[in-house]
């Protein structure tokens, strides 16, 4: 099966993790700028002050995914370089940036699929409380708007947030990510509901400027599966996908919250603070959403803990992804299995989980448009006779699109896939030492661009719509 001429190949990146140019052209300070010079709080102290210095090499690095013959390339804002303060004075600089940026894209025939928020808050912001406060909220409408103001003309698609549960658990759970904060749960629910209710008044305002695109949501999509058939354990996966799943989803597309987990976190005094108006423009906008973006690296494989747990210490290395971590209840607990394959990180590759899983969406969900908003292998990639021979990620790439082939097949409406990332980036709490991309970044010769061994192969998935795919 050929995948649809409608059906969108594309790759992704993330404004910290490539732009760079952290305090040019008016640009303002964010929540990581800061917080990745906090030592201990990044691997070997990397940050994105230049990181791959996509902000003045994006003619070139566009240019190389034409000709990788990419469909659409999916990016983030900086709201720093829009609004440097968060609120206030619009920098022309920064919106010029983007304008050159989207029409660079269009120039080449690539589709611009533009993330609003992929989690750099700008510093004032973050200071008077980041998403625990509700004028970040407004702050973020207001930002959302001049974005839609200024690009809808020639952006089509619009994601607002980023994998809401990683930077409101990280940030506000485990405290890996800013603002840090790691004393009380209830502060994790909190973030998580204001960014709901920010997601929904902002996608009302999008409809309200008739401008005739598309807008969505990003959401990390880890399944959880039961590590056997014990009631035990399928409690564990049932609670799991409510806490990890259906939280995040559920809002978005049904427009309220799941029973379970609404009475769970009443019973222990964790519940947002929230307003019947906030849920009533929830429950408005569901319908409103024009599609749900999936970013997927692993299932969780998960066992429900019946004997007392130690409380384990968040700290960088154990709040990178994977297994290991009761849950922050104490219920379950995520873990490694002998008979699964995992990647350099313990991440664990599982085309097979995929499909499962899309298809638990369907049966939840119906037949809600998807992309496929990141999905890749974070690899130390090998460089044979210079150039960077990265089959492991050919074949984790080929055997994930035919998991979302095979997903379509049934009944799953998927519109597109993004792979992560376009191009090498800055790995968040891993730096540079974690690769994705198709494209390398040399960064003992000035931070020269060469293709892998995955761009030519991607560009004859695209070119053959897929008819090159190995099924195994
Ligand atoms: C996703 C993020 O969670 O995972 C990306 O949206 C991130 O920004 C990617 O880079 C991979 O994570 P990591 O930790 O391997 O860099």
């Amino acid at each position: 099966m050929k995948f649809s001429h409608d059906f969108l190949f594309g790759a992704a990146s993330a404004a910290y993790q490539v732009e760079g140019a952290w305090d040019t052209d008016g640009k303002g300070m964010s929540n990581w700028d800061e917080f990745s010079k906090i030592p201990g709080k990044t691997f070997e102290g990397t940050n994105g002050d230049v990181a791959i210095d996509h902000y003045h090499r994006y003619k070139e690095d566009i240019a190389l995914m034409a000709e990788m013959g990419l469909e659409s390339y999916r990016f983030s804002i900086a709201w720093t370089r829009i609004l440097p303060n968060g609120t206030g004075e619009v920098n022309p600089k920064g919106i010029a940036f983007y304008n050159d940026l989207i029409d660079e894209c269009l120039k080449h025939g690539i589709v611009p699929f533009v993330t609003l928020y992929h989690w750099d808050l700008p510093l004032p912001l973050e200071k008077a409380g980041g998403w625990l406060n509700k004028a970040t909220v407004d702050a973020f409408i207001n930002y959302a708007k001049i974005c839609f103001d200024a690009f809808g003309d020639r952006v089509k698609h619009f994601i607002t947030f980023n994998e809401t549960v990683v930077f409101t658990a990280l940030g506000y759970l485990d405290g890996a990510h800013p603002p840090g904060i790691q004393d009380d749960p209830k502060k994790y629910f909190q973030a998580t509901h204001n960014v709901f209710y920010a997601h929904a008044k902002t996608i009302s305002a999008y409809k309200e400027l008739n401008q005739f695109g598309e807008i969505g949501i990003s959401h990390v999509f880890s399944p959880a599966f039961a590590v056997d058939d014990s009631e035990d354990n399928k409690l564990a996966e049932y609670h799991a996908n409510q806490f990890n799943t259906h939280w995040f989803y559920d809002p978005i597309l049904l427009g309220h919250y799941p029973e379970h987990v609404v009475c769970q976190l009443t019973e222990q005094g964790l519940l947002p603070d929230w307003t019947e108006e906030e849920l009533e423009t929830i429950k408005q906008a569901a319908p409103l959403n024009d599609f749900i973006g999936l970013n997927y690296y692993q299932p969780h494989r998960v066992k429900k803990i019946t004997a007392d747990v130690e409380k384990i210490e968040s700290t960088r290395e154990n709040s990178t992804g994977s297994p290991g971590k009761p849950s922050f209840d104490g219920f379950y607990q995520s873990v490694k299995m002998d008979d699964k394959r995992y990647t350099k990180w313990d991440w664990e590759i599982s085309p097979e989980g995929f499909v499962d899983g899309l298809n638990m969406l369907k049966a939840h969900y119906g037949n809600v448009k998807m992309y496929i908003t990141e999905n890749g292998l974070g690899d130390e990639d090998v460089i044979v006779e210079g150039v960077p021979c990265d089959i492991p990620r050919i074949n984790f790439i080929n055997d994930h699109l035919v998991a979302v082939r095979s997903a379509i097949k049934d009944g799953v409406n998927i519109k597109g896939y993004f792979a992560w990332s376009a191009i090498d980036l800055l790995s968040w709490l891993n730096g540079f030492k974690k690769q994705y991309g198709f494209i390398y970044v040399d960064h003992s010769n000035n931070l020269a661009r060469s293709k892998k061994a995955s761009f030519h192969w991607y560009k004859d998935v695209i070119d053959s719509r897929g008819e090159n795919l190995i099924e195994r």
